[in-house]
């Protein structure tokens, strides 16, 4: 149960989401709008079907799905239109930063171009920065399933656009496609100045999340529930303040936890991680970011400083500048005063 006070100070503190997949904002309304559009046939009649079609046993039951619903985005505008909803979405959260991932092999090899993706999602941030008051920084995914070669030659493709992609990241099936997989791709990234994250102990062991950090060097690290299971990691990730993106309603409509009591979000703040709550794909896992923090704050009993807490660990495990960082946190004491 949320008291008000709980409800009306998760409502208006300030926040940054970390872990967004942008496809995985793709409403089942806009689906649809989308198929009509395009004239692309989706196997489904109704929302309500589509809807019902949303139930998961594992992280590749929902991927078979997600990338299906990827077939509907094939113009700028489609791009456009599905960023400006997850932002206007997002404003309504009181979410003042976006990091949000994209996965461009789901396009590229569906023969969209990445140009026509990027300028879609790009102008929709900047349109978000002077409309909704909402900054950003965007983060390329490679999908661990395919080739390191393939992600090699994503980056080569991106390389005329990094004035507008700020970070790369890992995600899509994880068992089974450790990080050292990419270690050589992430090298070269890291080398072109861009920041680095990537999707570990989702599913996959607390090693996953070993070798993120010591072969991918990554900043942050998406999900991180299983590293719980390895003492001498939590140690460590303790002892670098490296930042968790965890995703509560997702790790529960994936099956990564049987009941959102089981959430790690209060042990990790016990064990003083660097724990976040974001909303991953909120179309696909029923709510978007203050959907995650209230579903935490009322099964685990989250006091008001520990909600602080949250919400200053996404700004300050974010890629902004130290100032703006600072001026956030600052938001965020304000309005945690009322
Ligand atoms: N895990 C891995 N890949 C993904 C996810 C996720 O939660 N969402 C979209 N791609
Ligand atoms: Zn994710």
């Amino acid at each position: 149960m949320l008291t008000p006070e709980i409800e009306s100070l998760i409502a208006r503190l300030p926040k940054a989401e970390l872990h967004l997949h942008i496809e995985g904002s793709l409403e089942p309304e806009m689906l649809f709008a989308l198929a009509e559009r395009n004239a692309v046939t989706i196997p489904f009649d109704t929302v309500e079907a589509v809807r019902a079609a949303y139930s998961f046993s594992n992280l590749q039951d929902f991927l078979d799905i997600y990338y299906q619903g990827m077939s509907v985005l094939q113009t700028e505008r489609d791009f456009y239109d599905l960023t400006w909803a997850y932002l206007e979405r997002a404003k309504a959260d009181a979410v003042r930063h976006v990091e949000i991932f994209f996965d461009p092999q789901g396009h590229t090899e569906r023969g969209i171009a990445l140009e026509t993706v990027l300028n879609g999602i790009d102008s929709a941030l900047k349109a978000a920065e002077t409309r909704l008051g909402i900054t950003s920084r965007l983060i390329m995914c490679f999908l661990r399933h395919l080739s390191e070669e393939e992600a090699e030659a994503t980056l080569d493709q991106a390389l005329p656009h990094l004035d507008r992609i700020h970070g790369v990241g890992l995600d899509s099936s994880e068992l089974g496609h450790p990080p050292a997989k990419f270690e050589r791709v992430f090298a070269r990234a890291r080398a072109l100045g861009l920041h680095v994250t990537a999707h570990a102990g989702e599913e996959g062991p607390p090693a996953y999340v070993r070798e993120a950090l010591d072969l991918l060097k990554v900043e942050r690290i998406d999900h991180g529930n299983r590293a719980l299971e390895d003492p001498a990691l939590v140690h460590r990730l303790a002892r670098d303040g490296m930042t968790l993106t965890v995703c509560p309603l997702s790790n529960l409509r994936l099956c990564v936890i049987d009941r959102i009591e089981d959430s790690p979000v209060r042990r990790m703040l016990d064990l003083g991680l660097k724990v976040t709550v974001n909303a991953d794909d909120p179309a696909y896992f029923g709510g978007y970011i203050n959907d995650n923090f209230r579903a935490v704050a009322a099964a685990l009993d989250l006091t008001a400083d520990q909600l602080v807490a949250l919400a200053k660990n996404s700004f300050a495990g974010s890629f902004l500048p130290e100032a703006e960082i600072a001026r956030h946190l600052s938001a965020i004491d304000e309005a945690a005063r009322g």
